[in-house]
């Protein structure tokens, strides 16, 4: 760990005990996040910080105090993301469309481990999407696998648009490679962390 700043490193750990605390013991999620946790323990080059904020990170504040009330691992990784939280660049999807206002004002993301991260790598990476009351992300895919560890309230889509999961703060969502999957908020913000482990074959 020649490279890593004390607190990435407390948000990747208190993030992998976060998922480790919500993930059945056997089956496919639970090897992903181990590869991911082994992955992790090599760093690799930190980026020069460019932190840029939206209008929407306004929500973030309210939804880190919503895990924090939750308390156990949920909120000790809320704490560790709020400590990182001003170094990020929050950025829109590449899809949004200043047409689409709702969407356009009220999402961002940031990317905290992978190309465009703090930590510039290519086979993991590890981000956080945030959403206004009342957005649907759009539909999307990907090959590699991805477990998202849920900060708020909210409900996931998986497979298609009649499949929907309600993981509650501190539950997870596992993506297998390439399933079509999307979230929605309800009437509070929505704020998760996902990981994807890029260079798993299925
Ligand atoms: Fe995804």
């Amino acid at each position: 760990m020649a490279q890593r700043p004390g607190d990435l490193q407390v948000f990747l750990d208190r993030s992998q005990a976060a998922i480790m605390a919500s993930l059945p013991l056997e089956g496919e999620p639970m090897r992903v996040a181990r590869q991911i946790g082994e992955g992790l323990r090599i760093d690799a080059q930190q980026a020069p910080r460019k932190p840029n904020r939206l209008p929407v990170c306004d929500h973030i504040a309210g939804a880190v105090q919503t895990a924090r009330a939750k308390g156990g691992a949920v909120a000790a990784l809320a704490d560790a993301f709020a400590a990182i939280e001003p170094q990020l660049n929050w950025e829109r999807r590449w899809t949004a469309k200043p047409g689409d206002a709702p969407f356009y004002d009220g999402h961002a993301n940031a990317t905290i481990i992978g190309p465009d991260g703090l930590e510039k790598r290519d086979d993991i990476w590890i981000g956080v999407s945030l959403m206004a009351p009342h957005i649907r992300y759009p539909d999307h895919h990907h090959p590699p696998q991805e477990i998202y560890v849920a900060l708020s309230a909210g409900d996931w889509m998986q497979g298609d648009d009649d499949n929907w999961v309600t993981p509650g703060i501190g539950g997870y969502v596992y993506n297998r490679s390439d399933i079509m999957h999307a979230m929605r908020s309800h009437d509070r913000p929505l704020l998760a962390i996902w990981s994807l482990w890029v260079t798993d074959r299925v």
